[in-house]
């Protein structure tokens, strides 16, 4: 344990982390709660632990039998003759504490409480009380409220879920009990091989990010999957170290399912895109369906693509077409040397196949047709990665199919990607089950394989990444002055020439502007800097929507037009305000090109979250903007402006194009006051080749 400045108790996350290897690999576990009676949980968990062939000394607990299952059982946690690693517990809520302790008392340094009745029923302070007991004695705690969890490589099925998971190399995290269960019980049935499954519950001490950073290091893990509805701390999520592919499957991603999702697991869930701004800002992938979050995580098991060359094999055109769409909207490259395909694949098909890509083997192909066109990709360096579709015909069984690719695959010591697709009934289930008990990833849907492939592609380019070590930049002196000053006027906004005068300091491209109190003083200003033309607008802190009153005039070109409208502004601005007081006028120059967004603001558990996009109807009909949580650098930043769907328009279109280091010198620079504004608005940020501007500016404190 550690003690935070104040001397209270605080978790050690790094202890609990390490203390997570009891969890998983226990020399010794207690189940407290264990029971004779088949129909309770207590009794389900242990039988999963003594069936599942668990190594270590088991020790359940339970006042009235001397034996359950053939187990010699204790009466108390005290009672039992050693220390104990490990700690079940699935007795009803108002015992939880007491074991917990008695837990402690035995130097238990990892537990899993099964029991609900906790804060998803509101009783927070019952589970406070968990979590510092756990803070106090290092213990890794998992739950309450949750399934417990299974770990393969040491035979340990520590859950009321099924038995005889698959071994494999996923762990599989889910928030959800029941969701968790029942894809426990989907990869049996598909053969999808699992190291772990782990159910999160309530989170109180131990969530994504310690387990993330426990399997980081763990060799029989290379895949982390998780089911998530919300972070309950995103500051801190924010933090993970990602060392291994991490695939999220994240529900209530709509407003009304967020809603679902925060009266499910008692979670926060917060906006989609602040969460997809996280993911990506933390290279984790994304699954949309359970079953492409899979493909996914199975793909992700194999060799990394050398190259970007993909080859698609078949026995159907349809099935072959469907692909080439899917290769094609994930923005997978098919190769495409045709002339080379006809000279390799020509020999392994009959005369009416197709050697252009997809490789059409066709249904008279044949279980040697495939296996030389498999070989052949395989063998060839110029294919980086293969696609194998295979549509059920009567004249060759998919198991056939499926043995001639392990075949192949373990010949040549599996040296690129390959994923399947089988498409037909029972022999087709069965012919996928024998790929993935072989790791090859196979599933029913193009899409799926498709989309695992392109998870692999992903995970490269994040691999590739050049590591930035990223924190909040300091505000500079002159915008804290003027933010401070507002405040003590006891204003929440900024005027507009204060805004500027902030974003200034902070480095935000500005276009000439200038804060003027008479006509005189404007033309000044507007001579001086060459300004023109310029737009001019009413400053007054009692006047919000400025053009509503005639307080914005534009394209002003010259002194004498200066006067005149400086004179028509006031006089028709206090008659539509008579009671605002006037300050001055804000002159800003006119500036051409691509108007584009750039916003702040703090998300309840993510904090400082940055927006870019472009703007008018991109960001008010299409709602086209993405997100970065504060803080972030150079490298997130171009990411951010390249992941927006109209991005072409800031490549050049039609002769507009975007200055994009301009772009990403204001996303920075904006971070400069994250800490100090509730919400910051550059709308819009005008940009064209020559730079980028912000034309208007809003800051909210
Ligand atoms: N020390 C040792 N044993 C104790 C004990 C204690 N302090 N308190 C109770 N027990 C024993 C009981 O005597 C009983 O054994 P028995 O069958 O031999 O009598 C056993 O522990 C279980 O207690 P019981 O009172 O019968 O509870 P239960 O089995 O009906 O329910 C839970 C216990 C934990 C399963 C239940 O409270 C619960 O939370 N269920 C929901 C679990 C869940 O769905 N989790 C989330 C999944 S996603």
């Amino acid at each position: 344990m550690s003690l935070d400045a104040a001397g209270e108790v605080v978790a050690d996350v790094k202890v609990k982390i390490a203390n997570l290897k009891k969890v998983f690999n226990p020399k010794s576990v207690v189940v407290v709660g264990a029971s004779s009676e088949p129909a309770k949980v207590g009794y389900q968990v242990l039988n999963n632990i003594v069936k599942n062939g668990f190594k270590g000394k088991i020790y359940p607990v339970n006042k009235k039998s001397t034996e359950i299952l053939g187990v010699p059982c204790f009466p108390s946690v005290t009672a039992c003759p050693t220390d104990i690693d490990f700690a079940v517990i699935a007795v009803p809520a108002p015992m939880v504490e007491g074991v917990l302790k008695e837990c402690a008392a035995k130097n238990v340094k990892g537990a899993v409480i099964i029991t609900s009745g906790f804060s998803e029923i509101g009783k927070k302070k019952e589970e406070q009380a968990l979590k510092d007991l756990a803070d106090k004695h290092d213990i890794a705690l998992l739950g309450p409220n949750t399934f417990g969890f299974v770990y393969t490589p040491s035979n340990l099925n520590a859950s009321f879920g099924p038995q005889n998971v698959t071994a494999g190399k996923i762990a599989f995290i889910s928030q959800s009990g029941a969701l968790g269960i029942s894809l426990m019980g989907w990869t049996m049935m598909e053969k999808i091989g699992l190291a772990s499954v782990v159910s999160l519950g309530n989170k109180a001490d131990i969530g994504e990010k310690e387990l993330i950073e426990y399997f980081n290091d763990d060799p029989n893990v290379s895949v982390i999957l998780i089911y998530m509805e919300g972070i309950k701390d995103g500051r801190q999520f924010m933090t993970t170290k990602i060392k291994k592919p991490v695939v999220i499957l994240k529900s209530g991603t709509s407003t009304r399912g967020a809603q679902a999702a925060a009266s499910h697991t008692g979670s926060l869930s917060g906006s989609d895109k602040i969460y997809t701004a996280a993911f990506n800002q933390l290279g984790m992938l994304r699954g949309r369906t359970f079953t492409q979050a899979f493909a996914s995580a199975c793909a992700l098991s194999m060799p990394e693509p050398k190259g970007d060359d993909t080859l698609i094999i078949t026995n159907g055109g349809g099935i072959g077409v469907s692909a080439t769409d899917e290769c094609d909207n994930a923005g997978l490259k098919l190769f495409e040397d045709h002339v080379w395909l006809e000279e390799k694949f020509r020999p392994t098909m009959p005369e009416f196949g197709s050697t252009k890509n997809p490789i059409d083997v066709t249904g008279g192909g044949g279980r040697e047709g495939y296996q030389k066109a498999v070989r052949v990709a395989l063998a060839e360096d110029r294919i980086h990665s293969v696609i194998v579709l295979y549509c059920e015909t009567a004249v060759l069984d998919p198991v056939e199919v499926a043995r001639a690719v392990v075949d192949e695959y373990n010949a040549v010591k599996r040296n690129k990607p390959l994923v399947v697709t089988m498409v037909g009934g029972e022999r087709s289930r069965q012919a996928i089950q024998i790929l993935n008990e072989n790791q090859i990833p196979a599933m029913t849907e193009v899409r799926e394989a498709v989309a695992g492939l392109k998870s692999l592609y992903q995970w490269k380019e994040i691999c590739a990444r050049p590591k930035e070590k990223v924190k909040t930049p300091e505000a500079p002196a002159k915008a804290l002055e003027v933010i401070e000053r507002v405040r003590k006027e006891g204003r929440t906004f900024l005027l507009e020439h204060e805004s500027r005068e902030v974003f200034e300091a902070c480095g935000v491209p500005m276009p000439k502007w200038g804060f003027a109190t008479s006509a005189d003083e404007a033309v000044k200003i507007a001579e001086k800097t060459q300004m023109y033309p310029v737009a001019m607008k009413i400053t007054s802190v009692d006047i919000i929507h400025k053009s509503d009153v005639g307080g914005v005039i534009l394209n002003i070109k010259n002194a004498d037009e200066m006067r005149a409208k400086f004179d028509q502004m006031m006089e028709t601005v206090k008659k539509n305000a008579p009671n605002a007081k006037l300050l001055g006028v804000n002159l800003c120059q006119m500036v051409d090109g691509l108007q584009c967004i750039v916003g702040m603001n703090k998300d309840p558990q993510f904090g400082p979250a940055v927006m870019f996009g472009l703007g008018g109807i991109f960001v008010e009909v299409l709602k086209d903007v993405s997100f970065r949580i504060v803080p972030f650098g150079e490298g997130e930043a171009k990411r951010l402006i390249g992941e927006i769907k109209a991005k072409k328009l800031l490549d050049g279109y039609r002769g507009q194009g975007a200055h994009k280091e301009s772009i990403i010198k204001t996303l920075l620079a904006v971070q400069k006051i994250a800490e100090h504004v509730k919400e910051v608005d550059i709308n819009p940020l005008i940009t064209n080749k020559d730079g980028s501007f912000a034309v208007d500016a809003r800051i909210i404190i």
